[in-house]
């Protein structure tokens, strides 16, 4: 079957890199952005200019946070976070890509210097404009005091959950040590994504071109899957949940 034969190819790869996407925290409770019950299914993401240009889309954008907060607080690493963790401690696995911005792979025990994260992270604060980091908490207080999202105690520009809006640059240091991941890596785990968010969507390509071996882990088909040497359409917890451990 598809597990026995991703046991196999873990179990002869030294170098494994795994690019994850919202579809490996679901069952952390997490929606995912596409699914009939994900985020752009039920919302519009509000664009980066729109963020940078308008105040009512600043309040917009701290609204919908905060009504996540509860959601992000309780959320605990699913069984693909804790099988990517136990593959980190033995060796296999150097470092994780990743699309999310739930911060469940560091919760898990990857450090957090070992974490790429293309997209940021949503459980602090950012200034747009000098780049001081702010705590959810202050953003809250200022929020229920004025009614207003907040300016940046230092230069007085919005300030922003350190995520990456449609249309924001993505960070440089980022993609670099995606890159060499990806090109450095003889089997590539993609799970949980889509796979229709670029560039973030390369580098499975990336890898696949540079020699690994790609394997797909997602309920649904991707553009991807023909050039993968393994698909595996199925839950990824039931899938990854044999590689936990103890
Ligand atoms: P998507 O919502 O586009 O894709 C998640 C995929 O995971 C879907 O194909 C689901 O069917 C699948 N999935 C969900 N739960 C699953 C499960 N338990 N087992 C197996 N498959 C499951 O999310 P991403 O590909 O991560 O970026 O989205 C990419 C980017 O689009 C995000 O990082 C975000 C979004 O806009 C930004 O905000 C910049
Ligand atoms: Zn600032």
């Amino acid at each position: 079957s598809g597990v026995e034969q991703l046991g196999d190819m873990i179990a002869n790869a030294s170098v494994i890199v795994p690019f994850t996407g919202a579809g490996i925290s679901t069952e952390s409770g997490i929606p995912d952005f596409r699914s009939p019950n994900g985020l752009w299914t039920r919302n519009r993401p509000i664009p980066f200019d729109e963020f940078v240009a308008r105040q009512d889309a600043r309040d917009e954008a701290w609204r919908r946070r905060f009504a996540m907060q509860d959601t992000f607080a309780a959320a605990r690493p699913g069984r693909g976070h804790r099988a990517l963790a136990a593959l980190y401690k033995a060796g296999k696995v150097p470092a994780v890509i990743t699309q999310n911005i739930d911060n469940l792979h560091q919760t898990s025990g990857i450090v957090a210097n070992d974490v790429v994260e293309l997209h940021g992270n949503t459980t602090y604060a950012r200034c747009i404009g000098c780049g001081k980091r702010h705590e959810l908490d202050w953003v809250r207080h200022w929020f229920e005091r004025t009614g207003y999202a907040p300016h940046c105690t230092s230069c007085d520009e919005p300030v922003k959950t350190a995520t990456i809006s449609f249309g924001q640059a993505m960070p440089t240091g980022e993609m670099r040590r995606a890159s060499e991941l990806a090109q450095h890596c003889d089997l590539f785990l993609a799970i949980g994504s889509s796979l229709v968010v670029w560039p973030a969507a390369g580098f499975p390509i990336l890898a696949k071109e540079s020699g690994a071996k790609l394997v797909i882990i997602n309920n649904e088909p991707t553009d991807q899957d023909e050039i993968a040497d393994l698909v595996i359409r199925y839950d990824i917890g039931e899938t990854l949940g044999p590689f936990v451990g103890n």
